[in-house]
């Protein structure tokens, strides 16, 4: 295999395995009215736990903020007694806030973030016409992982793979035998995410999902989203790989690249853009900061006219 990374990964979850103990404990928070899908993940010897892609509650109509949502998950890590290293943004998302920074005040952990957020960064920078206050080198963050960077949490082994299309700096964490996946796989009978945003792109989703599917078939896959396919009334957010390659109906075994392109193209240009975008790309861009208060010491959120 030539993709170290995936040989690694792989080698990872073949021995979480063997070994149960180093799997991951994995409790998710689903926020109904952005359909995310929140997890906290920790390592049950040593309590040591990750928070990937929480939420902050957002009004759009009064521009007002909440922690309801969040405050489910510092309820829940006290009560278990978990010690947070990590604060985990599997992508800067368009269609909810960021709550890490809240979080790192209320728990502690490092925000971490694929490189590419620079990408990111000077795409909507310019959108945004945000200014020189505004830096796009990832400062914002305390840690940008590179595909294949291997990190720890607590005695789990844990990997981050870089998984473009759906935006340029999309990351899978792959902690134990549990793979984070972000926007790139939904479940199999809803399919893949749209690739339609600035510096998104369907070849290069359909390369990273082919690539997370040659992980083992047992590796679990947790999902930063649900819409509930037509004809299934709960919410899920957790697959294997083995269910994925049987039964997603994009991406199955067997499908080919050209037809996927064509298929999430056409369908993404029907596709009105997300409830939040706006504010939610000017806030994660900023790893979850608002922006510079005014001189007034208020933050604005700006709509660019017939831009987006
Ligand atoms: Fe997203």
């Amino acid at each position: 295999m030539t993709d170290s990374p995936l040989a690694t990964a792989t080698a990872q979850i073949l021995k979480a395995e063997r070994e149960p103990g180093l799997k991951p404990v994995v409790k998710t928070f689903f926020d109904e009215t952005t359909f995310t899908a929140s997890h906290v993940v920790h390592d049950p010897s040593t309590k040591t736990a990750v928070i990937i892609d929480s939420v902050l509650d957002y009004e759009a109509a009064s521009g007002r903020t909440k922690h309801t949502s969040a405050e489910q998950i510092v309820a829940y890590v006290k009560a278990e007694g978990l010690s947070v290293a990590w604060q985990l943004e599997t992508h800067a998302h368009a269609d909810h806030l960021s709550a890490a920074p809240w979080l790192q005040e209320q728990l502690g952990g490092k925000l971490g973030i694929g490189a590419d957020i620079v990408r990111v960064q000077e795409v909507f920078g310019k959108i945004f016409n945000a200014g020189t206050p505004f830096a796009r080198d990832g400062s914002q963050f305390d840690h940008l992982f590179r595909d294949g960077d291997q990190f720890k949490v607590g005695a789990l082994d844990a990997i981050a793979l870089h998984v473009p299309g759906h935006t340029p700096a999309d990351m899978a964490f792959i902690i134990g035998d549990a793979a984070f996946i972000g926007d790139t796989l939904f479940m199999p009978d809803y399919g893949t995410a749209r690739a339609d945003f600035p510096g998104g792109d369907a070849r290069m989703l359909f390369r990273s999902i082919r690539r997370l599917l040659s992980l083992p078939d047992q590796t679990r896959l947790f999902l930063c989203h649900d819409y509930k396919a037509p004809g299934r009334d709960t919410f899920a957010w957790e697959t294997t790989v083995g269910a994925e390659r049987a039964g997603n109906i994009h991406v199955y075994d067997g499908a080919q690249e050209d037809e996927f392109v064509q298929m999430r193209t056409t369908r993404d240009a029907k596709l009105s853009l997300p409830n939040l975008i706006m504010p939610s790309v000017q806030i994660n861009m900023r790893g979850g900061h608002m922006p510079e208060p005014e001189e007034n010491g208020v933050s604005y959120i700006k709509i660019p006219i017939n831009k987006l």
